[in-house]
Parts: structure tokens; sequence; C-alpha cells
């Protein structure tokens, strides 16, 4: 990377400082940027590898896998989209919101999540108080426009949806329409992606429900759970989403819900992790590590309740007992046990 010598920046400054500052600011950044690196690297996408890699690492949800490499695909696959590709992703914790992020990440740049491209907003941590709401709205205006005037294929992301005040998810709306362009700056090459987990209980509810009518997991489509959650969090009066017009006037493009984890995906998840670690395939360690995590279950009535699975009964590979925590604790209970 070619660094500007400090004589340059001071001449720019010199020259440029009596045009207004944002003016000056985005001569000047597109300046730089000729020299230095301020974008991240793009890959040639291929529909095949992101297939590839879906099918081999995501566990378990068969629908949150297809809608996204359907979405992904038809969107960079187009060289003028009508408008950024906004997906909403639901489900409760330890499932694989963020990981199916990253697995985008890493089919769009090749740095992957830590690509400059690539930003991350979490409610608690980048808008923490309530009061500070009309400048964190300023701010985050500025952010966008300014990663996106860098980088026209952006990915932004905002995680805990949930919890983020409604009106700093109002202030997106504007760059999630069609054709968006807003001082000169074009938004519609951007992933907008918004994850959310105070839906998992209505998608365990429902999963259970069409389990219980003796449905298959991998029957289920995104009908099945896409109005419900749709209209879920809308009028979900905790979560983000509410009353906001992003919902109202369906800019969110798709819904996606992401499926409790049973047992034998946990099992799956260990069994990843073994790999990674360079342990190889051990059946019986992985099913000792799932059967550490703590499972959800049902009575007859469909009231929850929790327990080890240990203590509770014999674990199937077609029990519908459901990992409380997803696959999150997986690495813990591995640090702990070798
Ligand atoms: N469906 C899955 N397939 C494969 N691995 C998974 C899956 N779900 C979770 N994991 C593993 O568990 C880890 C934690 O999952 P992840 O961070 O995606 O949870 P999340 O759904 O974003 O939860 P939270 O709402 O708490 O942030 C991942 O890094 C991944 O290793
Ligand atoms: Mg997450």
């Amino acid at each position: 990377m070619r660094i500007l010598p400090r004589f340059w920046i001071v001449l720019l400054c010199l020259i440029f400082g009596p045009i207004t500052s944002s003016t000056a600011h985005g001569f000047f950044q597109g300046f730089s940027c000729y020299f230095m690196k301020c974008c991240g690297e793009e890959k040639a996408f291929s529909a095949a590898d992101l297939k590839s890699d879906l099918d081999k690492k995501l566990f378990g949800q068969h629908l949150a896998r297809d809608t996204v490499l359907r979405a992904v695909t038809r969107f960079m696959k187009n060289p003028d989209p009508e408008k950024p590709l906004v997906l909403s992703f639901y489900g409760g914790t330890g499932v694989g919101k963020s990981f199916i992020t990253k697995v985008i990440a890493d089919n769009v740049y090749t740095d992957g999540i830590n690509s400059m491209s690539v930003r991350l907003f979490s409610s608690q941590h980048h808008f923490p108080h309530v009061d500070k709401v009309a400048l964190y709205k300023d701010q985050l205006k500025s952010q966008i426009q300014e990663i996106v005037s860098r980088c026209a294929r952006s990915m932004i992301i905002f995680d805990e949806v949930d919890k983020l005040h409604p009106g700093i998810l109002d202030v997106i709306k504007a760059y999630l329409d069609y054709n968006a362009n807003i001082d000169g700056v074009s938004y519609r090459k951007v992933i907008f992606i918004f994850i959310s987990n105070t839906e998992g209980e209505i998608i365990n509810r429902k999963m259970l429900h069409f389990m219980n009518a003796g449905k298959n997991r991998e029957d289920l489509c995104l009908y099945d759970f896409e109005k419900e959650l749709s209209d879920q969090a809308f009028s979900n009066k905790k979560g983000g989403f509410w009353h906001s017009d992003l919902i109202a006037r369906g800019m969110i493009g798709l819904h996606v819900p992401f499926l409790p984890l049973e047992f034998r995906h946990v099992k799956m998840c260990v069994q990843a992790e073994l790999n990674k670690r360079g342990l190889g395939n051990d059946e019986e360690l992985a099913i000792k590590i799932a059967h550490k995590l703590c499972y959800l279950s049902t009575d007859r009535e469909g009231q929850q309740y929790g327990a080890r699975t240990n203590e509770l009964r014999d674990l199937s590979e077609e029990s519908n007992i459901f990992s409380k925590k997803g696959c999150k604790l997986v690495t813990t209970e591995l640090d702990m046990d070798t």
C-alpha cells in the first residue's frame, strides 16, 4: 500500500480548505483512494463456490441455505441491480445467523468479513443510549454514505436489530429503495443484512407445530414462516422493526428464518470444529460434547422446558429436542474437554 507523503496531504488541505468540508472530504477521499487501498478486494463471484460452502459448512438450515444462495447469486450476477439486496435473518441464539453472514462475505471479498468493504453495526455496542439517538442517526448517515461512496459493492450488517431504536432504522430506509441515489452516491450494489433473535421463540413453536403434525424439517418452506415473521417483526413493540417503514413499505426483500438446531446438528458442529482443529473424525467425542449442551423439549401441551439431554431421555437421531443455544457453546465445551 502506498501512503501519501505528509507534504502532499498538507498541500491538498491548503488547496481544498476553502471548499465546503463535505465536498472537500469527498474529493480528498476520492483522491487519496487513487493512491491507497480504500475498498476490500472483490472476488470473482461463483455461485458454485457459494453453494459448496453452504452445503459443507451450514447445518440444519435448508431454508436459509436455499434462500441465501438464490438471492445472493441473482444479485451478484446482475451488473446493474435496481435496488440493494436486503436480507433479514431471524432465529434463536447460536443457530448460524452470523455464521452465514461470514460465508456470504467470504464469497464476495478476498478478506471476507474483515474486508474494508464490510461494516457491522451492533445495537448495544454502537447505539447503546436512547438519549443519544439523534447523534447516532447523524453518525450513521455519514458512515453509510462514506463507506458506499468508497465501495459501491459494500456489505452493511445490522446485528441485534431487535434492540435497535426504530428511529435509527428509519434513517437507512432511503438507502434501501429502488434506484437509491443520494448526494450522487448509488446504493444499488450494496448488500444490507439485518439480524435479529427475538423471533427465535416463534420459529421454535412453529417448528414444533409442524413436527407434531408429522412434517419433516426438510419439507418446510419459506412460505410456512414468512408472513408470521414479517407480521411479528412489525408488531413486536420491543423490536427495532416496530412500525418501521422498512416493513410497512416492503423494503426488506427477504425474511429468512433460522430453525432451531437438533442434537444431530450440534454433533455436526462439534465434528466440524474437530476437523478445524486438525483432530479428525471422532464420533464418540462429537456425541459426548453434543450431550453436554442444554436442550429444550416440550410436553404434550407444547410447554417448553430445559434439561440436560442425559438426564432427560435417550436421544435418538430423530429426537425433536432443540439445542437451547444452538452450536454456540460447542467451542467452549471442546476447549474444556480437549
Ligand atoms: N447452522 C449452523 N451450521 C454450522 N455451524 C453453526 C451453525 N449455527 C451455529 N454454528 C456455529 O456456532 C457458532 C455461533 O453461531 P452464530 O454466531 O452464527 O450464532 P447466531 O445465530 O448469530 O447467534 P446470536 O443471535 O447469539 O448472535 C458459529 O460460529 C458456528 O461455528
Ligand atoms: Mg450473531
